[in-house]
């Protein structure tokens, strides 16, 4: 969901750097043959993601829904030399079309890859975290979030992209019969109220909180 016109999102992409041919090749691929292909973070949020990893230069970063791998491609132009992308999906049919894009990356040897349900792969992971990257099943962000939360390192930062649930969030009959709006207005509540870290939201696409770890 865009909140803005098709003008100004067209001017904002127009004015942002462009990709990489891969990530160019892979956004086209994942809108010919993938299933629900606007869930790919795409140009614009891409770059942003991009630029947010290359300003904190993260060791390593932790992402919950890989999808055909662009976001973590992102993530991934941003580590340090020794640093990683551990990246997880449960949709083990996805597999074949993420190792094609990420074998044909510079990075391929630091994006680590998880398939099967988040909430039992992250606690298998033993790392301390620069960025976590939220970008899977709605229901359970706060879940995640909690899980994380320890192995977040201080001064480090949860992204959770669609919080805005394309506006749904600020409707009340929503929030009271669609699970994942109601899910996504706890968790945004829970991040207003959490004294460990701060926090902002941005109207970005669908939304994406920003949480420092204090
Ligand atoms: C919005 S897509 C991720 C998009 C990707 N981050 C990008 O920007 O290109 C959400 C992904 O989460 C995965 N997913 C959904 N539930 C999950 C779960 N319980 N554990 C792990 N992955 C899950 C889906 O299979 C889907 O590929």
């Amino acid at each position: 969901m865009d909140f803005l016109p098709d003008e100004i999102q067209q001017y904002l992409n127009k004015h942002t750097s462009e990709p990489h041919e891969l990530l160019k090749d892979l956004e086209r691929e994942t809108y010919a043959k993938i299933l629900i292909p606007r869930m790919i973070a795409g140009h614009y949020q891409g770059r942003l993601l991009s630029m947010i990893s290359k300003m904190i230069k993260p060791k390593q970063v932790l992402e919950v829904g890989t999808y055909t791998g662009y976001s973590a491609l992102c993530f991934a132009e941003g580590l340090l030399d020794n640093g990683y992308v551990h990246t997880i999906d449960v949709n083990e049919e996805l597999e074949p079309f993420v190792s094609k894009f990420i074998s044909k990356s510079e990075n391929k040897e630091k994006i680590k890859r998880y398939i099967g349900k988040a909430s039992d792969i992250i606690p298998t992971l033993n790392e301390a975290w620069d960025i976590v990257f939220l970008d899977a099943d709605k229901i359970n962000y706060l879940n995640y979030y909690k899980l994380v939360f320890d192995a977040v390192k201080p001064g480090g930062y949860i992204l959770a992209d669609n919080v805005l649930w394309s506006g749904k969030v600020i409707d009340e009959n929503e929030i009271s019969n669609d699970a994942d709006t109601k899910a996504l207005n706890e968790f945004n509540k829970f991040i207003q109220e959490d004294n460990r870290v701060e926090n902002v939201l941005l109207s970005v696409r669908d939304g994406i909180m920003i949480v420092r770890k204090l």
